[in-house]
């Protein structure tokens, strides 16, 4: 099928970085002399026909804002194959060839939904839990990673004032690759992630009376929310130690704010590179970097793939709170 229109949408969790992505795909799109559509609230706009047509103008100046012009949403009503059918009736009606989706697992999922109804799909990752396994880096880390880690520097200063210990917990409902990479940056007591086996004595007792032992007299624990949650581990603190833990649920903020310019860099290469493959007569395709370097991958493989934290985290880990 011949690329002539393309439509792209945001879905599931928001990630600092898709607005420039969203921009990149429409300059792309229109400098090779392509239309391109933006789909509102996800796969849902895809559904109802909330859909607008994007030029040059529509996207000027959204590199540096955090959240999505496009809306997002989790669509239920995608994953139904009466919900599939509408949304391929759309792309028929409005003529839409090709559909370039940001997001994450369950956006590509509906993407490969979607391609086997002949419609040109493109996935490109876009999540602060940077846990897309066939990449390196998805969209929207860097900056909740930033986000993260200026709100704990300010937390380490109360914590030291008052010479305290602080549970702090960071999203990553099944991921723990912003705890250990936030964790490492605040040079933190303790890191709790949900991919390492967690005993709690040896995990976080024993590494706060090492601590103190070394002299130290505040103890900052950052949690993944996918580990535990943080005001279960304060009380078991407080249980096991005379500490009185104060508990910070770091939250949504995380997922706000102007993206960094490595989110903004990454996501304009990541959109210009899903325009260049439907054009290479690609589909059914997730955008991937590794170490600097831009590919691309089969949804299926993308989606089968394997990753988990990197053992030089761990270990750097386990150095730097040895003791
Ligand atoms: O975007 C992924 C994520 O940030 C998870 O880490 C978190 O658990 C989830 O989104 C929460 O999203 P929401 O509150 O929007 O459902």
């Amino acid at each position: 099928m011949s690329v002539k229109r393309i439509g792209v949408l945001t879905s599931g969790g928001d990630a600092p970085g898709m607005n420039p992505c969203v921009r990149a795909v429409v300059r792309t799109a229109l400098y090779h002399g392509l239309e391109c559509y933006g789909i509102r609230r996800g796969w849902n706009g895809l559904i109802s026909g909330d859909i607008v047509r994007l030029d040059e103008k529509s996207v000027s100046h959204i590199i540096s804002r955090g959240g999505t012009i496009l809306y997002t949403a989790r669509s239920q009503e995608f994953m139904t194959e009466e919900g599939q059918r509408k949304a391929v009736s759309t792309c028929k009606f409005l003529g839409l060839d090709s559909i370039i989706a940001i997001g994450g697992d369950g956006t590509f999922r509906g993407a490969q939904a979607l391609s086997k109804y002949g419609i040109n799909v493109i996935g490109i990752p876009g999540t602060i839990d940077n846990d897309i396994s066939c990449t390196n880096y998805c969209i929207g880390f860097d900056t909740a990673a930033n986000t993260a880690i200026e709100c704990i520097d300010k937390l380490r200063d109360t914590m030291q004032s008052h010479e305290r210990c602080s549970v702090v917990e960071v999203m990553g409902r099944n991921a723990g690759y912003l705890a250990m990479y936030v964790g490492l940056a605040v040079g933190a007591t303790a890191v709790l992630v949900p991919e390492e086996p967690i005993d709690f004595e040896r995990d976080v007792i024993e590494k706060i009376r090492q601590a103190r032992f070394n002299g130290f007299t505040h103890y900052m624990i950052v949690v993944a929310e996918g580990a535990g949650s943080a005001a279960d581990i304060a009380a078991k603190i407080k249980d096991a130690i005379d500490l009185d833990p104060r508990v910070t649920v770091l939250g949504h903020i995380q997922r706000g704010g102007s993206p960094t310019g490595r989110d903004r860099v990454n996501a304009t290469k990541m959109g210009y590179l899903a325009v260049e493959l439907l054009l290479q007569g690609k589909t059914n395709r997730i955008v991937c970097t590794h170490d600097g370097n831009y590919t691309d991958v089969d949804i299926s493989e993308g989606l089968a793939m394997k990753k988990g934290i990197q053992d030089m985290e761990v270990n750097v880990l386990a150095a730097m709170t040895g003791l």
